[in-house]
């Protein structure tokens, strides 16, 4: 019985790593995985009892490089491929012949080219994450028939430019990502035809100018970390959350829609940014500027009034006036972490200056001032970053009781020392006597 079981499981083992079994999810019987395939060869033996039912298979721990061939003739009903992390280098049609994807994983491959014939093949595609690859070149017609593609992902790549009209064959895509390539220039409108939370990913691209026209219905675009510079007017796009840090930007012009701004890295050592009026914008990151001049930066975002989280942390800021650089009543947030300030000024008026403020950051300054720790506590203001805190105060109380104490023992063994000699003279002076 024993050497049964011992037979048995060896067989599994061995089983394990040569016949390339669906092992299927024990809570879901449409979910199977592939692990450990190391070879190409082993591919093409994949087996399973009952294929029609498998809707989802990943690859996990495998190095294959290629996508089995007759994968969607043998899983009829696959919707759902995920070969993440392997060694893929190309995409072909006939991995995908008569299949029904809709949603291919191949994030983490060497794949380097997409031949524009793999868009026949998966036309009913909604999300497809290509990142991390190695893409140079996007034959032109490559998306054509991608017209349910919801997710893109082509970030992580080597990509130059875009293929010909790109942007009218993505229409219906929501989440587009394009970060972390070569690209220097744009063509199309980007906006995609029907999402309320429509997202572009440009950063860390080679931009040194962009048409915010061609951006003018998306949700939100992030355009960190490339060369724009000079002026940029975002005035009658309807974005709400722009991200346009790591840029060399001299002047930005925003739309009134705009909800959150974040421009912080910007390294040009003048940055003007015009609000325009009722700005609707509540979030503005401005850390890590070093601007030569903060007062007229300062004196447009007063005006912004509904602003409740200002971010100037590591700025070369050197002092702020609670009375000069009036703050939007709103504000609920104010981050001054690591920047120059020695002194806050007129702190004490913080109360008309910001009546909202719950809480200021101001860890990584020169600041050690009593009084802010004291106003703070009045107003109940969440001050982190002083160095006088509660267990500061708290440890001076107990030094102080120690002292007190010590002092008490010292008084007590006086006094004793004192009763003691007494004692002793009355003795001493009585045996004298006697
Ligand atoms: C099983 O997995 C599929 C995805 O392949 C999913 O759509 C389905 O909801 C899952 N079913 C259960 C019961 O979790
Ligand atoms: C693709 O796979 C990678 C790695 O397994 C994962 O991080 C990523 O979220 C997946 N993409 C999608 C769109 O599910
Ligand atoms: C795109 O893929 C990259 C790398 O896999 C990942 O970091 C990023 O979050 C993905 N983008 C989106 C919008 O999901
Ligand atoms: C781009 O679209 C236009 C019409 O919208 C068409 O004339 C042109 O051939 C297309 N270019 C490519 C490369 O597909
Ligand atoms: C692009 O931006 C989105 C949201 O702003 C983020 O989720 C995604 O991870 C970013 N992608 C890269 C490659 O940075
Ligand atoms: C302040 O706003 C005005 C327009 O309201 C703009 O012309 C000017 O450049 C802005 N200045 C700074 C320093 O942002
Ligand atoms: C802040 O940095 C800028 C650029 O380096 C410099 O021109 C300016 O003088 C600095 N301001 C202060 C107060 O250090
Ligand atoms: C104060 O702010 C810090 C940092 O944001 C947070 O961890 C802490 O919980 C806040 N304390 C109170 C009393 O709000």
């Amino acid at each position: 019985m024993f050497c049964l079981q011992i037979f048995i499981g060896s067989l599994i083992l061995i089983c394990s790593t040569f016949c390339q079994n669906c092992e299927r999810n024990p809570n879901n019987a449409s979910m199977c995985t592939f692990s450990g395939i190391q070879r190409s060869m082993q591919m093409d033996e994949l087996t399973d009892s009952n294929p029609d039912e498998i809707k989802r298979i990943k690859f996990v721990n495998s190095f294959i490089n290629r996508i089995p061939i007759k994968l969607t003739e043998i899983y009829k009903n696959l919707v759902d491929l995920d070969v993440s992390n392997s060694l893929v280098c190309v995409l072909r049609d006939q991995y995908f012949k008569g299949g029904k994807l809709q949603k291919l994983n191949a994030s983490g491959n060497v794949i380097s080219y997409l031949e524009s014939n793999i868009n026949n093949v998966l036309q009913n595609l909604e999300v497809l994450d290509l990142s991390r690859n190695r893409i140079q070149v996007l034959e032109d017609n490559v998306f054509y028939y991608f017209t349910k593609l919801k997710y893109l992902n082509l970030s992580h790549n080597e990509i130059k430019k875009l293929p010909a009209n790109f942007t009218s064959y993505t229409d219906n895509v929501n989440v587009l990502d394009l970060g972390n390539n070569q690209i220097s220039s744009l063509a199309g409108d980007f906006s995609s035809k029907n999402s309320r939370s429509n997202a572009v990913n440009l950063s860390n691209n080679l931009l040194v100018s962009i048409d915010p026209m061609s951006f003018k219905n998306l949700f939100r675009l992030n355009i960190n970390f490339n060369k724009l510079e000079k002026i940029i007017n975002f005035q009658g796009t309807n974005i709400k959350e722009l991200l346009i840090c790591g840029n060399s930007l001299q002047l930005l012009i925003i739309n009134k829609q705009l909800v959150i701004l974040d421009v912080s890295y910007n390294n040009g050592n003048s940055l003007e940014i015009d609000f325009g009026s009722e700005s609707a914008l509540e979030c503005l990151k401005l850390s890590n500027l070093k601007l030569f001049d903060y007062t007229d930066i300062l004196a447009n975002i007063s005006k912004l009034n509904n602003l409740m989280h200002l971010d100037l942390s590591m700025s070369n800021l050197t002092t702020f006036d609670f009375d000069n650089n009036m703050l939007p009543k709103s504000i609920k947030v104010l981050n001054l972490m690591n920047t120059q300030l020695k002194v806050l000024k007129n702190f004490k008026n913080i109360l008309t200056a910001a009546p909202n403020l719950k809480e200021i950051i101001l860890n990584g300054n020169f600041l050690k001032d009593k009084e802010l720790w004291d106003i703070s506590k009045k107003f109940g203001i969440n001050v982190t970053g002083l160095e006088i805190t509660d267990e500061t105060i708290t440890e001076e109380i107990k030094t102080k009781t120690i002292l007190f104490s010590d002092h008490n023992i010292i008084i007590i063994v006086a006094v004793s020392m004192n009763i003691l000699l007494f004692i002793i003279n009355l003795y001493l002076t009585a045996t004298l006597h006697a």
